[in-house]
């Protein structure tokens, strides 16, 4: 891995991040584990999430708080956060990372399919940061980082309900980032390129995606869950903290 910073104020931080149990999820637990925070995430990969809980414990000796959660139940997403605040510590930085970037036909959409997308990929982000709300208020402050994605900005096709959920992030960021600003909680959107999460490399990564991968970029490299959380710990920390209500992007140059 590059050079990575610390950051003394992430030091003890209560954390919390959705969908923290594999792929770029993995990654921010692992990052913010790694600054000694307090780390609290919620996954439905109840496997995935117990094996990273016991290596990020033998890595740093510290275990994070695994809360076993469909981020779709908006009541147990809440219950979760709230649990983070009371074995953590008040959460004061919250990472709306989960989604799911299942292809579907347009011709193939239900109502139902289509309403159950918006409560994986938008609805959890505004609900966990109600429930983050009262916590950085007393905090006097925080940060709220939503995960965006560039595939709309590209144009592409094939998961329109996805594409809308994302673009819809940055309305949420900004509306957020003007109403919670005045208790000094930061929101901001994180938009990843194409991470080679292992996800990713088993379902799209083929060497024709690749190549167009490395045409439409800047830099000819494989963009790393690690490069995202790099961001995630700066946009976390103090280090950015007149930065509010903005996108800021790791795709090596494509969009
Ligand atoms: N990997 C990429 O190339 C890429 C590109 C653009 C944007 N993103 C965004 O980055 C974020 C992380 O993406 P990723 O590639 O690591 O995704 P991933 O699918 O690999 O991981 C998502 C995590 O969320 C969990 N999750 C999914 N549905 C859940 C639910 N209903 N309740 C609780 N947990 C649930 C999964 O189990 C998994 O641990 C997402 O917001 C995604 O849209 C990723």
């Amino acid at each position: 891995m590059p050079s990575r910073a610390f950051y003394p104020d992430l030091a003890a931080a209560s954390v919390f991040v959705t969908g923290g149990g594999s792929g770029i999820g993995a990654a921010l637990t692992r990052a913010f584990a790694a600054q000694t925070a307090r780390v609290a995430f919620v996954d439905i990969a109840e496997e995935e999430s117990r094996a990273l809980v016991d290596a990020v414990a033998a890595e740093t000796g510290v275990a994070p708080l695994f809360i076993p959660c469909d981020i779709r139940d908006v009541p147990a997403l809440q219950a979760a956060v709230r649990r983070a605040g009371e074995v953590h510590g008040d959460v004061g930085v919250l990472l709306n990372n989960a989604a799911n970037d299942q292809r579907h036909r347009v011709e193939d959409v239900t109502r139902a399919y289509w309403d159950d997308r918006m409560a994986i990929n938008q609805r959890p982000m505004m609900f966990a940061a109600q429930a983050v709300l009262p916590m950085m208020k007393r905090l006097g402050g925080g940060s709220i980082v939503n995960f965006g994605s560039i595939s709309w900005k590209l144009g592409n096709g094939g998961m329109p309900a996805y594409t809308m959920a994302k673009a819809a992030v940055h309305g949420l960021t900004r509306g957020l980032a003007r109403d919670f600003g005045p208790f000094g909680i930061r929101v901001n959107t994180l938009l990843p390129g194409w991470v080679m999460t292992e996800r990713q490399k088993a379902l799209w990564l083929t060497p024709e995606a690749e190549a167009e991968m490395l045409k439409g970029q800047c830099l000819k490299i494989r963009i790393e869950p690690d490069q995202v959380a790099d961001l995630a710990l700066f946009l976390a920390s103090e280090a950015s903290s007149a930065c509010t209500a903005q996108e800021f992007t790791v795709d090596a140059g494509w969009s």
